[in-house]
């Protein structure tokens, strides 16, 4: 299933980039594109990465405030 359909990402490429370390949704789009066209897919996402996808939990935190940062930027 797709979570972003601007790039074609799928849940488990999102999922894949968080097991290589990208915790935040900031580091996701660095790492596939995935968020940074339309921005409708960041939610699922920062939830993808909630979901306890990434190991490091603390940065998933600092993923809610680049949330935040996105928000604030649109
Ligand atoms: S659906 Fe991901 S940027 Fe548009």
């Amino acid at each position: 299933m797709f979570v972003c359909s601007c790039f074609g990402v799928t849940e488990q490429q999102v999922k894949k980039h968080a097991e290589d370390g990208a915790c935040t949704p900031r580091q996701i789009a660095s790492a596939c594109k995935a968020g940074t066209d339309c921005g409708s897919c960041v939610r699922r996402i920062q939830a993808i990465l909630g979901r306890g996808a990434c190991p490091r939990r603390e940065l998933v935190e600092q993923g809610a405030s680049a949330l935040a940062e996105l928000d604030e930027a649109a």
